[in-house]
């Protein structure tokens, strides 16, 4: 199956190159460590840009920091978009996002190479991309480039927002030489592939998933407000411990996810920020992420009523102050049927055992998937294990999927007229 077409594709060379970005870094445990816009997540970016200049792209980068490589194979046609990211969380794993942008860069060289030879007849162009602070560890919300370039957030607001540190998106992009202008990119469909994160395929043995829909998500920042006192001399009747009032948070969602039987309900509070954390005083503010997901809305609608109802009563029984503020949600949205055949289609030419399922984790196909068809394929997770580094896959299936990545990009470039890309988008302005 992975030997073709004068790209000089090879299993053996898309290993051997992911091998190489994931030395960019690396972590003493196997992972990565590539914060959006550090000075690691930089030189992957070169690293990308080279590999793509390379080997005949033209590198673009926009105004908020997304990186395409394009090949222009039918002058004024819209173009087949593929590609994830290279951000990571911190000590992350190394396959979560630069293994869809790799994979992408090398399906998209293949089908060019097919084109050149005459076994490929293209009716569009071709792009791969490296999506701008997907993870949104460092700058939220996650996503964040996707979401600038479909237009569900405003560049501007996106490029003011800071890190802990209080360093904007736009001086550490421009730290990192990482902000383009406009790049008015007729788009015609989308594809991606990623890691699953999950263990359903590794418990079927199916070898590909492909994408149908996503789950929907809730993502709340919240403050618990108290007052600071000693923690030894202060009356227990007479504090207002704001840490007390979160971790009553952080426990209610944890029985929040077993309290509703009708459907799976995933539900996390992380990254607490105590002030002022200090040794000998009981918090005066604590900030938390609370995030919730589901494939059924109205469990999500019920989660998030009777949060609010126990936050009301920390308020009432502990003398504090609860804020809750959406940062960030998605639907229960669908992919597109057209693309989930073709990916299908694919799937049982090439012989490769693949079964429909639903995404939990967000992606930037997610935002895709509503400006534009959008196919999502995943390769096996080993044990799901996901934001960590001893998040693997099998050589094997990362081939796979790259195959199949490679077929489905091919269909879409072949598409006739009438193909599913009948109404390209355009970015408004990401410059
Ligand atoms: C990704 O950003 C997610 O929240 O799943
Ligand atoms: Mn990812
Ligand atoms: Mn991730």
């Amino acid at each position: 199956m992975s030997h073709d077409d004068g790209s000089g594709w090879s299993a053996a060379a898309f290993l051997r190159d992911f091998a190489q970005l994931s030395t960019i870094g690396a972590t003493p445990r196997g992972g990565v460590d590539r914060e959006a816009a550090t000075v690691r997540d930089g030189m992957a970016r070169a690293w990308l840009g080279g590999w793509l200049a390379s080997r005949g792209f033209a590198v673009a980068v926009d105004g908020i920091g997304n990186q395409f490589g394009l090949l222009d194979l039918v002058p004024g046609a819209p173009y087949v978009l593929a590609g994830s990211h290279l951000d990571s969380q911190p000590t992350a794993g190394r396959l979560d996002g630069a293994y869809g942008v790799v994979a992408a860069a090398f399906a998209a060289h293949r089908v060019a190479a097919g084109a050149r030879a005459g076994t490929v007849r293209p009716t569009r162009n071709l792009a791969v991309v490296n999506w701008f602070n997907e993870e949104g560890s460092r700058f939220g919300p996650s996503m964040m480039g996707s979401a600038v370039f479909t237009g569900r957030l405003d560049a501007d607001e996106a490029l003011r927002t800071t890190d802990p540190a209080g360093v904007t998106v736009r001086d550490a992009l421009d730290g990192i030489d990482g902000r383009g202008g406009p790049v008015p990119l007729p788009v015609g469909s989308y594809a991606e592939i990623h890691i699953e994160q999950g263990r359903e395929l590794e418990e079927t043995g199916d070898r590909i998933g492909v994408v149908t829909g996503t789950w929907a998500a809730r993502k709340f920042r919240f403050r618990v407000l108290g007052e600071q006192s000693h923690t030894g001399s202060t009356r227990m009747a007479d504090r207002r411990d704001a840490l007390l009032g979160a971790s009553l948070l952080v426990v209610e969602a944890r029985s929040l996810a077993d309290r509703f039987a009708e459907a799976p309900l995933h539900t996390a509070v992380s990254q607490l920020d105590v002030r002022p954390n200090s040794p000998v005083v009981v918090a005066a503010e604590v900030r938390a992420n609370l995030d919730l997901r589901s494939p059924d809305p109205a469990v999500l609608d019920a989660a998030v009523h009777r949060l609010r109802d126990v936050a009301a009563r920390v308020e009432a029984e502990r003398g504090l102050r609860v804020e809750l503020e959406l940062t960030h949600s998605w639907d229960r949205d669908d992919y597109t049927p057209e693309c989930v055949a073709v990916s299908e289609r694919v799937c049982a030419e090439l012989g490769v055992p693949a079964r429909r399922m639903l995404t939990v984790a967000g992606h930037d196909s997610t935002n895709m998937a509503k400006v534009v068809p959008t196919a999502m394929l995943f390769v096996p997770s080993r044990e799901g294990i996901s934001h960590n580094e001893r998040e693997d896959t099998a050589p094997d299936d990362l081939v796979t999927g790259v195959d199949v990545l490679t077929g489905v990009v091919r269909e879409l470039v072949t598409a006739p007229g009438s193909g599913p890309d009948r109404q390209p988008w355009t970015p408004a302005s990401t410059g």
